[in-house]
């Protein structure tokens, strides 16, 4: 409905890929493919080790970078972690918190994310927050009362102004890194029901304010149709994210939904 208040947002979850070479090689290669694109906010969601490359390599483009992660303590005996304001303090923006990897292998919870996310915006991080349902969960018909209660509690005491810095990305779990996409029609549904959520708790304007990602195998030739709908607001992206040309068939889908 009020599609044109939000800018999309493309964003390439590299996961745990690409060397420093690699990466740097990807985004030399993307950045003049993505240069003339305006509406549509590009970013590149790289392993920690490659932050200082990608960053360099994306100087003066219009490719912004983000982390996979960070801790919602500043700093102490948190071994293996990185601190918001380490990541702010080199040059990133976002970071994708919550990523269904994250809850399923290394034992992330909502009350993790929602402090994670809180330390995220204190230290001037955009978040990239992921929400989805298992299939187990879909089967079961209770896909809105679990994205309602990650959406409660992993922006539990979030104000207006917080969730509107937020990205929310709907992954639906049995749609990731399986080829098996959400049809548009469901990815829209839920999106929907985020967006409705969010209106509930923060009033109609906020949550048509908020960016709200589809992810979950989206790729060159199911991008268009999924954009297209009036509640998803762009994508999260994984495996097409680490082939130049696919992103940027997704990014130029973007920009004409
Ligand atoms: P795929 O695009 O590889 O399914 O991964 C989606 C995802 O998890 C992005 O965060």
């Amino acid at each position: 409905m009020k599609k044109n208040v939000r800018k999309a947002i493309i964003a390439g979850n590299w996961k745990m890929n690409k060397t420093r070479p690699e990466a740097k090689a990807l985004l030399t290669e993307l950045a003049p493919m993505v240069a003339d694109v305006k509406d549509v906010e590009v970013i590149a969601c790289v392993p920690f080790t490659n932050l200082e490359t990608a960053i360099e390599a994306t100087k003066g483009t219009n490719i912004k970078i983000g982390a996979q992660n960070c801790h919602f303590e500043k700093s102490g005996a948190f071994t293996g972690e990185i601190s918001a304001d380490m990541l702010v303090e080199m040059g990133v923006e976002y970071v994708v918190l919550g990523h269904s990897e994250r809850r399923q292998y290394f034992g992330e919870t909502d009350e993790t994310v929602n402090k994670r996310t809180k330390a995220a915006l204190a230290a001037g991080l955009k978040p990239i927050v992921c929400v989805g349902e298992l299939l187990w969960e879909r089967e079961c018909d209770i896909t809105e009362e679990v994205i309602a209660r990650q959406i409660k509690l992993d922006f539990y005491s979030l104000t207006s102004e917080d969730i509107k810095k937020c990205v929310i990305a709907y992954e639906p779990v049995w749609a990731i890194g399986t080829g098996k996409t959400a049809t548009a029609e469901q990815a829209q549904e839920v999106c929907a029901f985020i967006r409705g959520c969010l209106a509930k708790q923060y009033g109609e304007d906020t949550a048509e304010a908020v960016t709200i990602q589809y992810g979950g195998s989206m790729n060159a030739g199911n991008a268009a149709e999924l954009v297209s709908k009036v509640d998803v607001d762009g994508g999260l992206i994984g495996g097409a994210s680490l082939k130049a040309p696919d992103f940027t068939a997704i990014v130029k889908a973007a920009e004409n939904g």
